[in-house]
């Protein structure tokens, strides 16, 4: 897949960006006041949405971060997770809230909610900025959703393609050219 910007359709603007966030903050602002909260944020894809969703965040909340693969440089997913980098911090009776920018197979969060809650936790529960439902293969409990949407590639807001195009402040689609 060769990257062309002229082959993006913006699918979200920032201003909708900002709308998702500050609804899914507003929430975990509420269900989760008086108590302390670790973020676990699932690199790459995931630091824009959680350094712009921690910063709406009014709770107490202590931020680590895990990098898992699974796509590589597909557009598809492999279908095998493997963790790159774990957690750092002992997780054991806390609240963990898995921080994701976006949900396609399911594959990936299944794989990481089951490894936190091995650790015992006090809960656990998924937010994530986007969800393509349609998409989904495993069953995942996902609480927390910015925006549900359709079957699209997305870049862009810390999504990439080949590793590109994270920067992008807006959220575009990929329009295959005919
Ligand atoms: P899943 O395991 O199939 O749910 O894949 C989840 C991961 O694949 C996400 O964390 C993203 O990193 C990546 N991903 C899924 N859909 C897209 C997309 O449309 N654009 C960019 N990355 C995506
Ligand atoms: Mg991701």
């Amino acid at each position: 897949m060769v990257l062309d910007q002229k082959n993006f359709t913006k699918y979200l603007n920032r201003h909708e960006i900002d709308v998702a966030v500050k609804g899914v903050a507003e929430k975990l602002n509420r269900d989760y006041e008086g108590k302390k909260v670790v973020l676990v944020c699932v690199l790459k894809g995931a630091y824009v949405f959680c350094a712009d969703l921690m910063r709406q965040l009014t709770i107490d909340v202590d931020v680590e971060f895990v990098r898992l693969s699974s796509y590589g440089r597909a557009l598809r997913s492999s279908g095998t997770v493997t963790i790159l980098k774990d957690i750092n911090a002992d997780i054991r009776d806390k609240h963990v809230l898995i921080v994701e920018e976006i949900i396609d197979s399911g594959r990936t969060l299944r794989f990481l909610f089951d490894r936190l809650k091995a650790s015992n936790p006090a809960s656990v529960e998924i937010v994530t900025l986007l969800d393509k439902k349609a998409k989904r293969v495993t069953d995942v409990p996902v609480k927390y959703v910015g925006r549900e949407i359709e079957d699209q590639f997305l870049v862009g807001y810390g999504l990439d393609l080949e590793e590109k195009s994270r920067n992008l402040a807006d959220i575009y689609y990929l329009k295959y050219p005919n």
